[in-house]
């Protein structure tokens, strides 16, 4: 699988180097940029059986699997049932909620994972339309991406998309909401409770409904790496 990166990067991705080898993995390649999501509205598509199906999916996906208190089998679903490209590093933690139209659009749109991210409890991942989170990303309980939206002024109430990318380093506070379309630059810090409407450019920290710059952070305070060994039961 080679997943799309569906946003477009606002800084360069200086921890890329080698991933046409790692693109096995299902790491997005350090090609050319961007390559967005679908243009067209997004939806479910096919038979009502399909449909059923996809329900079904959805229900086992997040209602059953996302509570298993096991990484390893969390993580197995996601990858071999869903299609998500996630770095074998990555933890997602209890209780997130995956909403998406069916494998074959996750796989078409591309959603991406890296290396040593967190994404913990209760987070909700939007994927219908594309998501690329980069490596070493903190994402706080209950965080909210929404990749998806609706024209207002549209009199079938279309659903439209907003692919996200998240890039490396990049802290979201806790109960912080993403909306559709934003990129996160390398190392940006989202507070507690922000709702973001716009991108945020890198090593920038935003707060606020709607989120504003409130600092920087210094481009010394990424070098981290979040390889601590994912807790149990967790
Ligand atoms: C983003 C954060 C790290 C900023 O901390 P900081 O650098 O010490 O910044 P300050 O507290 O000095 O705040 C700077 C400004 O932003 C405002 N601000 C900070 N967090 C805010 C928030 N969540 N919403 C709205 N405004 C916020 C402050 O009021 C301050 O404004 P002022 O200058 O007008 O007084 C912190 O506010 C935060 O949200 N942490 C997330 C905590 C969390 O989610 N924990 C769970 C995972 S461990």
């Amino acid at each position: 699988m080679r997943p799309i990166n569906p946003g477009k990067r606002l800084s360069e991705p200086d921890t890329l180097d080698g991933v046409e080898d790692q693109a096995v993995d299902g790491r997005p390649p350090n090609g050319p940029l961007p390559v967005p999501g679908p243009k067209t509205p997004i939806g479910y598509r096919g038979t009502p059986v399909r449909r059923f199906c996809v329900r079904i999916l959805n229900y086992v996906t997040n209602y059953i699997v996302a509570r298993l208190p096991s990484f390893t089998l969390r993580h197995l679903w996601y990858r071999r049932v869903l299609g998500i490209g996630l770095d074998r590093n990555a933890g997602v933690y209890m209780g997130a909620y995956v909403w998406f139209f069916g494998p074959g659009q996750i796989r078409r749109d591309g959603v991406w994972i890296g290396r040593n991210t967190r994404i913990n409890r209760n987070c909700t991942l939007d994927v219908r339309s594309g998501l690329t989170i980069g490596d070493n990303v903190s994402i706080s309980p209950e965080v909210m991406i929404l990749a998806g939206s609706h024209n207002v002024n549209d009199n079938r109430f279309v659903q439209v998309p907003g692919p996200i990318a998240i890039e490396d380093h990049v802290w979201i506070g806790a109960r912080a909401t993403i909306l559709p379309g934003v990129t996160l630059g390398r190392g940006s810090v989202i507070a507690a409770a922000s709702v973001v409407t716009r991108d945020v450019p890198p090593l920038t920290v935003v707060a606020g409904v709607p989120a504003r710059p409130v600092g920087t952070r210094d481009p010394g305070a990424t070098e981290y790496t979040l390889d601590e060994p994912l807790p149990l039961f967790e």
